[in-house]
């Protein structure tokens, strides 16, 4: 007999699967059966499997619960034969977390857990709730998870035909009703050309520029938050897209937009672009005066793509990798790779015939935990070669810090290096390359005051590194989303952090060693996925990530392998616990295996699991790891 079942997974649309993945270990381990069902699960899909289970576990970290809950009663009615313990978790709630708390008890919830919550409570409070109830003795089902969605060709490396492109473009402009007012790419130009623009602030700065990120619901709010991040020292300001648009859930987005204007307060957490269109958007940065950035994680970019642009905005985040395996259980790459190749060679019309460059970013952070700066130099490489090919003429690759300050600043200069001379290798001389040094990105401290410590280190990190952008954190990361005043804060610690760098020496020695095998790992991975792909880039990266040539750790794509595990050595940097199948020599193994010898004397997910939950409950002596 076992402790009884559990059906764990993510609801709705959020991306989040990290938390997942080490509370369905934990479960396993103290003895529950889990029927795991990944992130991004309709409610209906829960009540599907909920007939066996002792509890269910639901986890939203969007803030959008209360959206994805409302079929809960009518469910229940229909499922009524049912009879589980429900509980929920994670950022339930944008703006009225106490209030959406009170209304579940009720609706039959036992348990809900707001924010952040460790491991050893969600225990002891099953052990608790299971303690009178008679245990099922349900048999899991066993589901081989499989993409849903049917399989497309991949998208050939060729630019894409004009033709093409006019044809698709008349379908994308009409999903939205806003779609129409980005319509006349000449008009666009003439306004953008006219506009503050990103790549061009990036080409002249001569110093880290400082980039805090922003997203309200309503156009004023919006536009008040830039002008007080601007003030605040915001060298260039971001759009962060609320994740209703992040899933093209315009209609439901315009519902939280009205309720957000009768609240006079965002009920979303970021800014819906497409349902605002073109026109706010030309009023906000003719307002700001500031190079703007659009950054999400939509799944069809191609309508925000369309109006970011018409609207003023000369940056714009994501590629078909980096925006698909870290974000979606079920979307194919050869989808994505077509969606992507419309927005960049959207881009490079821009360029080629009105002179406007729209600066192209890659989300090297990923799934933000324990990645090692290999996986994220080679997939931004890959989408800048991606990019380029359709006309792309400004990259930004980034790459987020993960505390270990020799291999930290190592990623950002073989990456500026690696993207540099494949450029060149290939023939793209007029290509401008970017460095993006992202602030931690996994789970934050809780304790302001440390987050506030690491915020600082973390700045003088990447003024060390001589990234080209910073983006920047606040102290309050772990509990919310900031306040105009938070971010603020986190801009003054970063400017602090950024000065000290000037009186910081770096163990150069270190860095070099970091290089070394970083170049070594890059190069193997690259010329796999050149091999793989036999000629073509957009297959390669789709046979690479079948045969797990390319693998990124705790990725909820079931395009990815998963094989692949990360920790960190004695020194706090990121190493391979298991490689999977990346195709690395001999000697990078190796050194991979004797970095970890230590390690290696606690279960492997023992040691991943510690090395996941140890920054944010404070459980580290000081930032970063190796100072
Ligand atoms: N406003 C400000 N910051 C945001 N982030 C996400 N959405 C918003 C928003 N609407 C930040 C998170 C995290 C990063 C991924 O983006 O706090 O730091």
């Amino acid at each position: 007999m076992t402790e009884g079942l559990v059906v764990l997974g993510g609801l709705g649309a959020d991306a989040h699967s990290v938390g997942l993945s080490i509370l369905r270990r934990a479960l396993t381990e103290a003895g529950y059966r889990v029927d795991f069902l990944g992130i991004q699960n309709s409610l209906r899909e829960f009540f599907e499997v909920a007939g066996g289970a002792d509890v269910v576990m639901l986890s939203c970290m969007d803030g959008h619960a209360r959206t994805y809950l409302a079929e809960f009663a009518d469910l229940r009615t229909e499922f009524a034969d049912i009879d589980t313990l429900w509980y929920i978790g994670g950022n339930l709630s944008v703006n009225d977390a106490d209030r959406l708390l009170a209304e579940l008890a009720p609706q039959g919830f036992s348990r809900v857990f707001p924010g952040y919550v460790d491991i050893p409570t969600v225990l002891s409070v099953l052990v608790e709730d299971l303690f009178v109830r008679p245990r099922k003795q349900a048999v899991i089902p066993v589901r081989r998870p499989e993409l849903k969605t049917r399989p497309l060709p991949v998208p050939v490396d060729d630019r894409m035909s004009l033709a093409d492109f006019r044809r698709i473009r008349r379908e994308v402009l009409d999903t939205w009703r806003t779609g129409a007012g980005a319509a006349d790419l000449e008009g666009n130009a003439k306004f953008l050309i006219r506009q503050p623009s990103f790549a061009q602030a990036q080409l002249s700065a001569g110093r880290v520029l400082l980039q805090p990120r922003s997203g309200v619901a309503l156009v004023a709010d919006q536009l008040e938050l830039f002008k007080v991040l601007r003030d605040a020292g915001g060298d260039v300001l971001s759009y962060q897209i609320d994740s209703l648009t992040r899933s093209n859930a315009y209609d439901i987005a315009e519902q939280s937009i009205a309720e957000s204007r009768s609240l006079c307060e965002s009920v979303l957490n970021g800014f819906p672009m497409v349902n605002h269109g073109v026109e706010p958007l030309r009023r906000i940065i003719s307002h700001v005066r500031t190079p703007l950035q659009t950054r999400h994680s939509t799944r069809d970019p191609r309508l925000l793509a369309e109006i970011s642009c018409a609207g003023g905005v000369t940056g714009y985040e994501g590629g078909a990798i980096c925006y698909n395996i870290p974000y979606f259980k079920d979307y194919p790459l050869a989808e994505s790779l077509a969606r992507w190749q419309y927005v960049d060679r959207l881009a490079g019309l821009y360029s080629d015939q009105f002179g406007v460059i729209i600066d192209r970013e890659f989300f090297g952070t990923l799934t933000a935990v324990l990645i090692p700066p290999c996986l994220a130099i080679t997939v931004t490489v890959i989408e800048t070669l991606l990019a380029v090919g359709q006309g792309v003429r400004s990259v930004s690759l980034g790459c987020a810090e993960q505390g270990n300050r020799a291999q930290d600043i190592a990623a950002i200069r073989v990456l500026r290096e690696f993207a540099t001379r494949t450029l060149v290798n290939l023939g793209y001389h007029n290509v401008r390359v970017n460095t993006v040094f992202h602030q931690y990105m996994a789970a934050f401290p809780q304790d302001t005051r440390r987050a506030g410590e690491l915020i600082v280190a973390s700045a003088t990190t990447a003024g060390l590194s001589g990234a080209t952008r910073m983006l920047t954190k606040t102290p309050v990361e772990a509990t919310r989303i900031p306040s105009a005043a938070d971010n603020r804060e986190g801009v003054t610690l970063s400017r602090f952090g950024l000065e000290m760098a000037q009186r910081t020496t770096v163990d150069e020695a270190a860095v070099a060693r970091e290089e070394r095998v970083l170049r070594l790992e890059v190069e193997q991975l690259l010329e796999s996925v050149f091999v793989a792909g036999g000629g073509s880039l957009t297959v390669g990266v789709v046979n690479s990530f079948h045969k797990g040539l390319l693998d990124i750790p705790f990725a909820p794509s079931l395009e990815n392998r998963g094989d692949v595990v990360t920790a960190r050595d004695p020194s706090g940097a990121v190493r391979f616990l298991s490689v999977g199948n990346l195709q690395f020599s001999d000697e990078v193994r190796e050194f991979h295996r004797s970095a970890m010898a230590d390690r290696r004397r606690r279960s492997e997910w023992a040691t991943v699991q510690h090395d996941v939950l140890q920054i944010q409950a404070g459980e580290y002596e000081r930032w970063p790891l190796d100072g």
